[in-house]
């Protein structure tokens, strides 16, 4: 069976994630900070599910470790699952040009320089897939999370550009934008609660997508026509919107 390696493994949509790939047998490379943290729950999958699960320690914003990070992996997986984001404080970036960094580089260039390390190797098999979690904060840069949104949009253009290229090597590309999802990332946030969805539901929809080689996946299906409307709005109008 297959392995799927998942960046970022202690996020509350990684853990879910995890669970539906070992439902189906895919044996499993948790990566993260502090990885040891997911013992129990690796065990768990192990017990479970009857597949094998390695704990390896990843940060993303060590990007000169990533290509031994990449080299060390006894397997190397079939598919690669990044789910590592920062949402930051967007006021102290404002102020702190060390916190807007973080978010950059945390959810731009981290994640796209430990993908590149996979690439390679993906190429030469000719087969696999890669799946990022932007966000709809990308679609539109708003003053309230604009060092997060903007650094996702980057990242959404870069997988939009990957899966261009990848296509011909029968690799495929998943761009995931989930709107809001009740998870730690959120939990200080007022969510409205009819466009909040699980981690387990937005797990569910990559695993699907994912499987049919859908290209960009708006988790909930409503935030495809909110974001279209969203960025229809004349920059003249959308700059005196408090949002
Ligand atoms: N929740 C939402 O509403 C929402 C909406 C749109 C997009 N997303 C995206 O969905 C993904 C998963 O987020 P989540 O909601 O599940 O939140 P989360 O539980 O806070 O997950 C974020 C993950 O990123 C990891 N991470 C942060 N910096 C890292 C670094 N330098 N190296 C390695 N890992 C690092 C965190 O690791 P630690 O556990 O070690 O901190 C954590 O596991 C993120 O890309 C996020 O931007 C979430």
């Amino acid at each position: 069976m297959k392995h799927v390696l998942i960046l970022g493994a202690k996020s509350d949509i990684a853990k879910a994630i995890a669970v539906e790939y070992a439902i189906r047998g895919y044996h499993l490379i948790l990566a993260g900070r502090e990885i040891e943290e997911l013992t129990a729950f690796s065990n768990q999958l192990k017990m479970t599910y009857d597949v094998s699960v390695q704990l390896k320690h990843f940060d993303a914003l060590d990007c000169n470790s990533h290509k031994l990070f990449v080299n060390e992996l006894k397997t190397k997986p079939y598919g690669i699952i990044c789910c590592v984001g920062y949402l930051g404080d967007q006021t102290l970036a404002e102020k702190d040009t060390d916190e807007a960094l973080k978010i950059i580089q945390t959810n731009y260039t981290g994640c796209v320089s430990v993908i590149e390390q996979c690439v390679p190797y993906l190429e030469e098999v000719n087969q696999g897939f890669i799946v990022g979690i932007s966000s709809v904060a990308g679609d539109r840069g708003r003053k309230s999370n604009y060092f997060y949104g903007s650094a996702k949009s980057g990242f959404t253009a870069y997988l939009s550009g990957l899966r261009a290229r990848l296509k011909t090597n029968n690799i495929h590309v998943l761009t995931v934008k989930p709107g809001f999802v009740a998870t730690k990332m959120t939990a200080h946030l007022d969510l409205p609660k009819m466009l909040t969805v699980s981690p387990q539901y937005v797990a569910k929809k990559i695993f699907r997508a994912q499987q049919k080689r859908t290209n960009v996946l708006y988790v909930k299906w409503i935030w495809q026509y909110i974001m279209c409307v969203i960025k229809l709005i004349p920059e003249l109008i959308f700059k005196k919107m408090n949002l």
